[in-house]
């Protein structure tokens, strides 16, 4: 207590000298980095520590008349990502900063005002300020007056598609154009529409989008319409001399959806090369994703788009992959020693697998998404920074794993940059199985049964007992022994076997099913869950 004081007291002397600076000069934060490795005459080695080292650059460019004690600038000393320090600095002060050898660059820190939607808080996290989503700009609603509405039904291939050049100014001039998706962007449609003179967009799902939502960023007033609205449009646009439309800005609704869906662009499973192991891992929000973009394009993406903005609306994994890492980035801050491996398996064996309704997840098409569609489930990262048991992986066994692959010893050597003598390593590790948080078995022509053993960490409360459920896919056995994991200790580790039986032949190609580990009783609620692939190899 008496430390904790006195570090308290030391504080308050550090700050007050800033503060009662900053009344003669303003001073602003700025983040400065450093050349890690760059040997100058004020290098790392030559300080005794880190923030020593950090400290030295304050000295060199806060002059003495102005400052007495340069280090009470210093706000954060950053080590792991990269190498530098924040600091209170005057505007004169940076740029004297900016010309030292060993600095990399001199940034003004910045607020950047949240601009976030909805998936912080799909996903759980509730520490986003409510009023957010209102201040996200999705308010701004049109109203188009009616527009006399053309689809070039009978037209060519092109004009259907609404491909540029192909529309008459004379047929769409003023009006609100009817684009089937497909062959181009959506964006380059409207571009096409708007070139010849066209007021407005419908663009109309095909039979293969049925009725995925895509929200895409237009250069003219434009909506889309799923399929079956799509059918209806069609019919009605045939049915009349004069067709009119009008699109109506419905305002911004929340929940209204089956979410998480997996969306029918999503990539699918097995993987082909490797079906030992089952991709994808998780499904993670990237559908109509508020995302930075580059201030050199406009948001549509289209070059002649001359609109600017800091922002625009994207889908795909380049969506996920921000909100998985961000999951990665929490667990590891909860559990700084944990590995990449330890931290998948937190998020995998965590996932949902039902949706907000509470019913299994679904696909775009329509149908329950299946193991090859979303892994694991859909990412949840309040559950997934206490999993209670991880399947941790040694970065040794990746390269034993690719000697099971029959991966040769040139090609290992790419990815692991040594040498290694499979024969050896396989004669060491009899019926090896990669420790992976799911499991998937591919069975070859003729082969009918596999063992596979896992082994899992504790990392929830030291006295605990865990009790393996089985769901087994369709007409396969399998046994799980033993079926209770006793633990006293935190990081304790404890192996079970996995025997997989398919004697009976299988109606499909592949099935699935499920292992949970689920925590007895009053020790807590912790269910880890492993989703069960089985595939028949088709030779
Ligand atoms: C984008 O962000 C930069 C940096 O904050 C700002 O200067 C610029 O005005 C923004 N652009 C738009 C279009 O908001
Ligand atoms: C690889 O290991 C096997 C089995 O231990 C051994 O017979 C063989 O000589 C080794 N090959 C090389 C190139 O070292
Ligand atoms: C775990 O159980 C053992 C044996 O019952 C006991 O001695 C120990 O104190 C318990 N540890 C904790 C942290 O509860």
């Amino acid at each position: 207590m008496g430390a904790k004081l006195f570090v308290v007291f030391n504080l308050l002397f550090f700050f007050i000298f800033p503060v009662l600076g900053a009344a003669v000069e303003a001073l602003q934060t700025y983040i400065v980095q450093l050349h890690r490795h760059e040997v100058t005459a004020g290098s790392e080695a030559m300080f005794a520590s880190k923030l020593h080292w950090h400290l030295s650059f304050l000295e060199k460019s806060v002059p003495w008349e102005r400052e007495k004690q340069p280090s009470s600038r210093l706000l954060y000393s950053y080590h792991t990502v990269f190498d530098g320090f924040a600091a209170q600095l005057t505007g004169e002060e940076a740029a004297a900063l900016l010309e030292l050898p060993g600095v990399a660059s001199v940034r003004a820190d910045r607020r950047v005002e949240l601009h976030t939607t909805y998936s912080y808080k799909f996903l759980g996290l509730n520490f986003c300020p409510s009023g957010a989503w209102a201040r996200s700009g999705f308010g701004g609603g049109t109203i188009i007056g009616e527009l006399e509405l053309v689809y070039a039904a009978d037209g060519t291939r092109e004009e259907e598609y609404c491909i540029k050049g192909s529309l008459s100014a004379a047929a769409v001039a003023g009006k609100m154009v009817v684009c089937d998706r497909g062959i181009t962007g959506r964006a380059d449609k409207g571009e096409a529409v708007k070139e010849a003179g066209g007021a407005a967009m419908i663009l109309s799902n095909s039979e293969i989008n049925q009725q995925e939502d895509s929200v895409d960023v237009h250069v003219l007033p434009a909506t889309l319409i799923g399929y079956r609205e799509a059918v209806e449009l069609k019919k009605y646009i045939s049915s009349t001399q004069r067709p009119v439309a009008r699109i109506v800005f419905g305002g911004t609704r929340i929940g209204r959806a089956r979410a998480p869906a997996v969306a029918l662009f999503s990539a699918r499973g097995p993987s082909m090369t490797n079906p030992s192991v089952l991709k994808p891992d998780v499904i993670a929000p990237g559908v109509n994703i508020i995302a930075a973009w580059p201030g050199s394009l406009g948001p549509s993406g289209l070059e002649d788009d001359a609109r600017r903005s800091n922002f625009t609306v994207l889908s795909g994994t380049s969506m996920a992959c921000p909100h998985v890492s961000g999951i990665a980035a929490l667990i590891k801050s909860a559990h700084p020693s944990w590995n990449p491996a330890m931290i998948r398996s937190a998020i995998m064996t965590t996932a949902d697998v039902t949706d907000r309704q509470g019913k299994p997840i679904m696909d775009g098409d329509g149908a329950k998404a299946d193991l090859f569609a979303m892994g694991a489930g859909h990412v949840n990262p309040a559950r997934a920074v206490d999993p209670g048991l991880v399947y941790d992986i040694d970065p040794a066994d990746y390269v034993t794993h690719l000697c099971t692959l029959g991966y040769t010893h040139t090609q290992i050597f790419k990815i692991a940059h040594s040498g290694v003598n499979c024969s050896a390593v396989l004669q060491r590790n009899g019926g090896f199985s990669l420790n992976y948080p799911s499991i998937s078995v591919a069975f070859k022509k003729g082969v009918t049964s596999a063992a596979l053993q896992r082994t899992v960490t504790n990392v929830g409360t030291p006295n605990s007992t865990y009790t393996a459920q089985v769901a087994a896919p369709p007409s396969v056995k399998v046994r799980v022994s033993p079926t209770t994991l006793t633990f006293s200790e935190f990081g304790e580790k404890k192996s079970f076997r996995v025997s997989v039986d398919a004697a009976t032949p299988a109606a499909r190609d592949n099935a699935e099913g499920y292992l949970v580990w689920k925590q007895s009783g009053g020790q807590g609620k912790r269910r880890v869950r492993s989703p069960i692939a089985v595939t028949w190899v088709v030779e």
